[in-house]
């Protein structure tokens, strides 16, 4: 696997620096370039003349809808037909649901579980190479063979969301679609302006025009407790001081759903997760690559707190996140906007989903250690100021009181199953543990 931290979010970014930049050290680029060039500007001055293009005049529109449209004018049929199959509801009472972030860690985990129960879920996802997009591509046959179809786009493209919204009308949008990682923020932090923060506000423009508009549950983080110290952190907490552009992102986003709820009606629940691990999980982990480094003799950073010995963090594991978030879906009230004006109070709600039992980064490893029967190699180092917090706890008292939310796996249980499923995954040598 590339360095995640070596790659960026929104694929094509970097790469356009670079191909500038050799563009300039040759005559013979420098012709050909020239050609390139021109060939375009014949190729453009065709298609704007043309009398059949039929689209907006306005620029940006002009660009952005014919990027949508003609794929679907390529693939409508067969497109739409996956599209209207992936959304049929089998229960009574089901939803219809579009989840974004669907090819990833916990979105692949959400649609399989909606469908299983019969909700109609229709996935979206850019399929971005943060980490190895073929886990991304891994997990989305996995959701077609349960009949999930992922729609391929980014939540910044408003004519493709507006698109779906008008062949089908859903009644949720489980929104998981995201920049991880806190990291990887000092690398690349544009990326979480766009997929955070432009992409939610590109979503939510969307669901607010849509009528009827469906209720949205999205994903907030533990993150935003930031340098709180107060434990174990409760919804109420201060969360005014982030430790990473991640969770400043996270924390912007709860208050872009303060808006949208306020002027539109929209009905807003933000779900904070802590630390979440399990089969199918995010390679830019910890547990994720400490299992990979434990197998291969690597060894591996353990970060020093200052009050606790090393670090420790509030582990949940993807089953009791996935009961939370469907409860959060069965129990979200109605938005009230129609035609874009809110027409009543709609519900706006945060709740923590952790599992309320912190473990130290260092008895993780000795979990994993027994499982893996491995003894791993260590270095024990100070938290560099990365983002990281030195702890994260979970209050779940509101989450368990209205949404019934109890979670049930601990670590040991949890990483065996994680284990069990990474053994499997990797065991052909076909794919690589990067
Ligand atoms: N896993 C955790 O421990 C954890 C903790 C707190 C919060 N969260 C949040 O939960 C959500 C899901 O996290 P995850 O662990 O499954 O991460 P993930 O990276 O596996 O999944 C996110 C998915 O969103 C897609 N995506 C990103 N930007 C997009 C864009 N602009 N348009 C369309 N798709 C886009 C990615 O390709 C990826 O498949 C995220 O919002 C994350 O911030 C996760």
């Amino acid at each position: 696997m590339p360095n995640p931290d070596s790659v960026p979010s929104t694929p094509g970014k970097f790469k356009v620096e670079k191909y500038r930049l050799r563009w300039h050290s040759s005559p013979l680029a420098k012709l050909t370039f020239c050609s390139f060039i021109f060939t375009g500007l014949i190729v453009v001055f065709l298609f704007r003349s043309s009398p059949t293009n039929g689209m907006p005049s306005s620029t940006s529109q002009f660009d952005s809808s014919r990027r949508s449209l003609r794929t679907f004018s390529v693939r409508e049929p067969a497109w739409e037909k996956r599209v209207r199959s992936s959304v049929k509801v089998r229960a009574h009472n089901g939803m219809t649901v579009l989840v974004t972030g669907a090819a990833g860690f916990v979105g692949t985990h959400v649609s399989a579980a909606l469908k299983r129960r019969g909700d109609g879920v229709l996935g979206f996802d850019n399929f971005n190479d943060y980490y190895d997009p073929s886990l991304k591509r891994a997990r989305q046959s996995l959701l077609e063979r349960s009949g999930v179809f992922i729609v391929e786009g980014d939540i910044n493209d408003k004519h493709l969301l507006t698109k779906l919204f008008e062949i089908v009308s859903f009644t949720h949008v489980m929104h998981l679609a995201a920049q991880a990682g806190v990291r990887y923020a000092m690398q690349n932090p544009s990326s979480y302006v766009h997929s955070n923060i432009a992409g939610f506000v590109s979503l939510l423009e969307v669901c607010k025009s849509a009528n009827p508009q469906p209720s949205i549950v999205w994903a907030s983080s533990s993150s935003v407790y930031g340098l709180n110290t107060k434990v174990p952190f409760s919804e109420n907490d201060r969360t005014d001081q982030p430790a990473s552009l991640y969770a400043a992102t996270k924390k912007a986003g709860e208050e872009i759903a303060h808006i949208y709820n306020h002027i539109y009606g929209l009905s807003l629940t933000a779900l904070r997760f802590f630390t979440v691990y399990g089969p199918w999980g995010r390679p830019d982990m910890a547990y994720f690559f400490f299992t990979r480094d434990i197998l291969k003799g690597k060894s591996i950073p353990i970060f020093e707190s200052q009050k606790l010995g090393t670090v420790a963090r509030d582990f949940t594991y993807i089953d009791d996140i996935v009961k939370g978030c469907l409860s959060a879906l069965d129990t979200a009230g109605k938005s009230t906007g129609i035609n874009g004006k809110k027409t009543g109070k709609a519900p706006l709600r945060v709740f923590n989903l952790g599992n309320t039992f912190p473990v130290k980064v260092s008895d993780l490893v000795c979990i994993l250690e027994r499982i893996l029967k491995v003894k791993a190699k260590t270095m024990v180092m100070k938290l560099p100021r990365n983002g990281d917090v030195e702890y994260t706890n979970a209050n779940i008292s509101l989450a368990e009181r209205e949404l019934g939310y109890k979670p049930t796996t601990d670590l040991q249980a949890g990483l065996k199953k994680f284990v069990k499923w990474y053994l499997s995954y990797y065991k052909t040598g076909k794919r690589g543990a990067e």
